[in-house]
């Protein structure tokens, strides 16, 4: 299942790449932060369930991690993708799922909400983007895959990010593809995907 905050172009390459069989996986449940967004749209097109938990509508971050648990357990999946989901997620989620983030800068470089911003504002010639597993921090989980991206002269955020999703997108989808084909194991910071043997984190 997937999780979205804004304009879902991850999530819609997810969907696109899962209507063929031979992907190997489903997008069977979209979650957001937020209502009246075009991920949500995205998902209510192409037939999938959807739901949204806004942080405000509880007690606090615990009761609203407590909630998301229970939302996206209901949908049964095998793994979480977080895809320009603009929430830390808590303990409760992260210790029932895998959870795959993908990140517009090339970390541990620019982690945070303004990664293209913070690149452009250092004056980086390259940045790029990660897919990783999400931990308890911000950013700070193993890296499954991170591909390049120049920066170029003139760029401003907006033609940087643009530039960026093009390759994330395609990255993403590949990571989730062959995770759910092939399986995955972590050590420690390293994730070796191709290892039938499971998901197991050591
Ligand atoms: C993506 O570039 C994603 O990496 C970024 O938001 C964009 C979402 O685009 N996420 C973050 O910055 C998280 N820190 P999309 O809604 O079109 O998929």
């Amino acid at each position: 299942m997937v999780l979205v905050s804004g304009s879902g172009t991850n999530l819609q390459a997810l969907l696109d790449a899962a209507s063929d069989d031979a992907y190997g996986a489903t997008v069977v449940a979209v979650g957001a932060d937020r209502d009246d967004i075009e991920g949500l749209a995205r998902a209510e097109r192409a037939g999938v369930p959807t739901f949204v938990e806004r942080v405000g509508d509880h007690l606090d971050r615990d009761k609203w991690d407590e909630r998301l648990a229970e939302r996206i357990a209901g949908h049964r999946p095998d793994l979480v993708v977080s895809a320009g989901f603009m929430k830390i997620l808590g303990p409760r989620v992260l210790a029932a799922f895998p959870v795959v983030n993908t990140h517009p800068a090339l970390l541990p470089a620019f982690p945070g909400a303004h990664a293209v911003r913070d690149a452009l504002a250092y004056g980086v010639r390259v940045t790029g983007c990660t897919v990783h597993l999400v931990d308890a921090g911000v950013d700070t989980g193993p890296v499954i895959a991170q591909e390049a991206v120049p920066v170029l002269e003139g760029d401003d955020e907006k033609s940087l990010h643009e530039r960026i999703k093009t390759v994330e997108r395609g990255l993403l989808v590949e990571m989730v593809g062959r995770m759910a084909r092939e399986g995955w194991t972590t050590t420690g910071r390293t994730v070796r995907l191709g290892t039938t043997s499971g998901r197991t984190t050591k």
